[in-house]
């Protein structure tokens, strides 16, 4: 069996998907153009034969993603592959240009039109690409933005080739031109058309080609206020986050002009926004995670928090049980410069571990300092323990991401871990020791 993620696997997937390109491009040329499939175009069509039939029999073998887990089991591999795409797959691959030119009763020339459609069936391989184009936008490689202008560019593209494909069947060839000169014309016709600019200076000859104006100016139209919807759409989402974050600035500005908020409140107000752009893109972390199932928020928050985990001392050596369930209980808060996040004498309702950024350890009025504590420190844990006051004020020197932690859950946490309790009780006393002397 082969996983969907061996680099075989995304090989034959890419050889398949280029000479999908390629065919859904050359049949309509050669039905169009009424070419007669012989040298390279024979050998061409021989080997996206053979090719498409090799990967009718790997689709058979190769895992497909579910929930998360990859399904390598043949019997279920093999009925999803049946229920669908086996049969368009196998209808696509067919060669049935080459089965029909190489009947004695039927040569090229005589061929039946209805028959020759059959080569459309090649065409069935476009919702391959589709698929395809979904699969990519679920990975996260492209961004959803740039993924959507190329599919939307690729589509149009089609479509352009088809219709002009449609233009020359109804109109043929009246001025004898050669094939490129009368497919570069049919192009022009189309996105004048499609376009809505219509010069007129291509015009329907028969009844046929002037209902085909017809259709075509409708789909046209749809098709131009499409690309258009698309193209703005595209442009205001270039980046979603940042456009999102300016009009957060721009509701809290009106808001503070509206109601006389200071000058230096607001500025300060600004800054902040500054911050959260600089430092996380404009999201705060608690909303944006908030939609998320528990066990995706811990892998989140273990793997944004690894380097405060692995700095902080009070969780060295502790289980991972222990750790997944204080990050898990943490909530992630900002302060700026000069805020005092605790003020001597107060209760205390929580503790912080900081992890970017330093704050001051000051006396009630803020005129000495008795420590200073900087990343993967924490503080706040006297009044919890000892249920006492405060003992000093804690004021930010910086911008100060921190991690707040709820007495309750602190509580909860130092009953059944034992270890913690020791440890963190131990650096207590010691804090309370030094403020005394
Ligand atoms: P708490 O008393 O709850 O609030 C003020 C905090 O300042 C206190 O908990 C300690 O976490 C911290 N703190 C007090 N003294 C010191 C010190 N000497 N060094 C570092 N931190 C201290």
């Amino acid at each position: 069996m082969i996983h969907p993620h061996s680099r075989f696997n995304i090989f034959r997937e890419t050889l398949v998907l280029i000479l999908t390109l390629v065919i859904t491009i050359e049949v309509p040329v050669v039905l169009v153009f009424n070419i007669h499939l012989h040298g390279l175009l024979a050998v061409l069509d021989i080997i996206i034969s053979l090719v498409f039939a090799a990967d009718i029999i790997l689709n058979f073998l190769t895992g497909y993603e579910q929930d998360n887990r990859v399904v390598m089991d043949f019997s279920r591999i093999a009925k999803r592959y049946l229920k669908k795409w086996f049969w368009i797959d196998l209808v696509a691959t067919v060669p049935f240009g080459l089965i029909f030119q190489g009947l004695p009763f039927l040569q090229a020339g005589r061929l039946p039109k209805l028959l020759r459609l059959l080569r459309l069936t090649r065409l069935l391989r476009l919702l391959r690409i589709a698929q395809f184009i979904l699969r990519i936008n679920s990975t996260n490689i492209l961004k959803p933005g740039t993924l959507r202008l190329i599919s939307l560019v690729f589509w149009i593209t089609y479509a352009v080739h088809f219709i002009a494909c449609g233009w020359i069947v109804l109109g043929g060839n009246p001025n004898g031109l050669d094939n490129l000169s009368l497919y570069i014309r049919a192009l022009y016709w189309t996105v004048t058309t499609v376009t809505t600019i219509g010069y007129g200076d291509i015009i329907p000859h028969t009844n046929e080609q002037t209902l085909y104006v017809i259709v075509i100016e409708i789909i046209g139209a749809g098709m131009y206020g499409f690309i258009i919807a698309n193209i703005a759409n595209l442009i205001t989402n270039i980046d979603v986050a940042k456009s999102q974050y300016r009009d957060k600035i721009e509701k809290i500005n009106i808001f503070m002009k509206y109601k006389n908020i200071p000058a230096d409140l607001q500025k300060n107000v600004n800054d902040y926004y500054s911050y959260l752009w600089e430092s996380r893109r404009g999201y705060v972390e608690a909303s944006v995670l908030q939609d998320l199932p528990i066990s995706l928020k811990t892998r989140i928050s273990l793997f944004i928090n690894r380097d405060m985990v692995a700095k902080v001392p009070i969780f060295q050596g502790a289980s991972d049980e222990f750790i997944r369930e204080i990050l898990l209980n943490l909530e992630a808060t900002v302060f700026t410069p000069g805020d005092i996040i605790v003020r001597k004498g107060e209760i205390g309702f929580d503790m912080f571990f900081i992890s970017k950024g330093s704050v001051d350890v000051v006396s009630e009025d803020g005129s000495i300092i008795y420590a200073t504590l900087a990343s993967a420190q924490f503080f706040g844990e006297i009044a919890l323990l000892f249920s006492t006051p405060r003992t000093a004020t804690i004021r930010a020197r910086e911008y100060c991401d921190l991690y707040r932690l709820d007495k309750e859950i602190f509580d909860s946490v130092l009953e059944r871990y034992p270890d913690f309790e020791a440890k963190i009780r131990d650096y207590a006393r010691q804090r309370k020791a030094e403020l005394n002397s």
